[in-house]
């Protein structure tokens, strides 16, 4: 696999936000650039964003002056398309409408060498129909980069159904080379990135809509139990709901209404009020300068308890014993077929997709569920749920023990699958399916969703420490408490749930 070298022009078109971004990337990585937008103006502005971003890293020390002068002397203005002709690699980043980027991208076609690459980096559209609409669709490939582009690393290499495998093996390894961590997937709708982390959205989403708990509530549980970076409102509201409405929806579209991808009722009011997040001053948060961010509702301080038992295995929340001993607890420990902690005489469970109350209802005797954490041992908060009819004193045993552990407690409604495992299951679910139909790799969807939305791991591999046959379970439980097709499971998870088999799994065990 050969990258193209320094010596290599790069055209890119399009000198708006990603345009001007890409080219940055170029031109760090020793490229002469040739950039070209439709529109004077905006071509000057790009231009001009490019040398304040050399100004903010050369006022950081990150560069030179020499390194500033040489860079922008790589970066030239095409006045017309014509002077794009001796580039080896086009990317296009204009304004994402198939018949206009299609009819920009003949016309280069037409003027640029016959082994000349041309890159969309449509984050929506279909890469084989935009390749179908040129003479040699098997040059055409997506360069799908995140914005910012020059700070975050990931790319995804989208291969359309006639783009020569060689073309995205060269556009890998030039990502690569320019620092950037690229993916390869098939061109299917949100690619890997915009469609497995719908749920993320969608999920958190269907709580609010649900009552579970507040906004402010949620995000905590999903930052300080999760170890996401931000919560989905608050990152719904940076990414602007009219945008991650339209993506919604155009993957949901694309998949032919599939109920997994459901659009939700709460987004669309946002979007109607023109409450579109931090550009417009409101979202879910109020955004204005003089806003006070509300505080997650927590749990009030409860005794520790006196006794706590560990029955059978707790699976990934076995640190929780760990700690538990760390901490000082009167602690002993039984064999039991289901893992479970009995705290002063309460049964407390990991969420298996049940309610605490039908769990309770249903004679398991557990009266709490806990959510999942990323980390047990340094998670700073733990969300549960107490059941309908639980008895007194239940709510104060689990939220003492949690605050025995050093953990803050957040009681949210008794919802299935409570906010973690619920998320995790969803996105670990989406990403199998992406694996089974061959959009990407099990590694490419997991590293795609660490570097290109920041998740603390990878669905796949998260799933794998929870337990394939766990993440299983949670997601039939929750199809049946809806008896909505929305939460079915994925044949690959299935699969691997009745084997025992990490998703993980080499390719050939498939
Ligand atoms: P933008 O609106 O900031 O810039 C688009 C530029 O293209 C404008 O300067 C416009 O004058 C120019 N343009 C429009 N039609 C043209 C034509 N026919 N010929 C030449 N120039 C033309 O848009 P942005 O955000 O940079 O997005 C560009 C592409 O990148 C779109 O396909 C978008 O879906 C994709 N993308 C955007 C991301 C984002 O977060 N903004 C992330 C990843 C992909």
């Amino acid at each position: 696999m050969n990258a193209l070298t320094p010596h290599h022009q790069i055209a890119v078109i399009g000198a708006g936000a990603m345009g001007s971004g890409i080219a940055q990337v170029a031109l760090n990585a020793g490229h002469r650039v040739v950039l070209y937008d439709a529109a004077p103006a905006a071509l000057e502005r790009g231009i001009a964003s490019i040398d304040i971003a050399y100004r903010r890293l050369l006022e950081k020390g990150r560069i030179d002056a020499a390194a500033h002068a040489e860079r922008m002397g790589r970066l030239r203005q095409a006045a017309s398309l014509d002077d794009l002709a001796s580039a080896a690699l086009v990317i296009e980043a204009i304004v994402e409408n198939l018949d206009v980027k299609a009819t920009l991208l003949r016309k280069v076609e037409a003027l640029v060498a016959q082994d000349t690459i041309i890159a969309t980096n449509t984050s929506s559209l279909s890469v084989t129909a935009i390749a179908a609409r040129l003479r040699r669709p098997g040059q055409v490939a997506g360069l799908h980069f995140f914005n910012p582009a020059p700070v975050l690393p990931l790319v995804e290499i989208v291969s359309g159904k006639a783009t020569l495998p060689a073309v995205a093996d060269t556009l890998f390894a030039t990502a690569r080379a320019w620092g950037k961590v690229p993916v390869r997937c098939a061109s299917t709708p949100g690619f890997i990135v915009n469609r497995v982390a719908r749920p993320f959205y969608g999920e958190a989403l269907r709580l609010l809509s649900e009552r579970a708990a507040d906004v402010a509530t949620l995000d905590a549980v999903l930052r300080d139990c999760g170890g996401f970076r931000m919560g989905a409102f608050e990152l719904m509201d940076m990414i602007g709901h009219d945008v991650n409405y339209a993506v919604t929806r155009s993957v949901y579209d694309a998949m032919y209404q599939d109920p997994r991808y459901q659009p939700s009722l709460l987004q669309k009011e946002l979007v109607d009020a023109g409450w579109l997040g931090r550009k417009s001053g409101k979202g879910f948060y109020d955004h204005q300068a003089d806003a006070v961010r509300p505080a997650p509702r927590v749990a009030g301080a409860a005794a520790a308890p006196r006794q706590v038992t560990i029955e059978g295995e707790l699976g990934v929340a076995a640190p929780l014993a760990e700690l538990a001993r760390a901490a000082g607890l009167a602690l002993d420990q039984i064999d039991a077929p289901a893992g479970r902690l009995r705290v002063d005489g309460v049964l407390l469970a990991l969420t298996d997709g049940r309610t605490a109350t039908r769990r309770l209802a249903g004679g398991d005797g557990v009266a709490v569920v806990f959510d999942l954490a990323a980390d047990y041992a340094k998670a700073a908060t733990i969300a549960i749920a107490v059941a309908d009819g639980a008895p007194a004193g239940a709510l104060e045993a689990a939220t003492g023990l949690f605050q025995a552990l050093g953990k803050q407690v957040i009681v949210v409604d008794d919802v299935p699958g409570l906010v973690v495992m619920r998320t995790v299951a969803m996105l670990a679910n989406e990403a199998a399916d992406v694996v089974q139909q061959g959009v990407a790799s099990a590694g490419d969807a997991d590293l795609a969703m660490v570097n290109g939305v920041n998740y603390p791991r990878g669905p796949l591999a998260w799933a794998d420490a929870v337990g394939p046959a766990v993440i299983e379970k949670v997601l039939a439980n929750l199809a049946a408490h809806y008896g909505e097709e929305r939460y079915r499971s994925a044949p690959l998870l299935q699969r691997r749930a009745l084997t025992r088999q990490p998703l993980h799994a080499p390719e050939a065990a498939r």
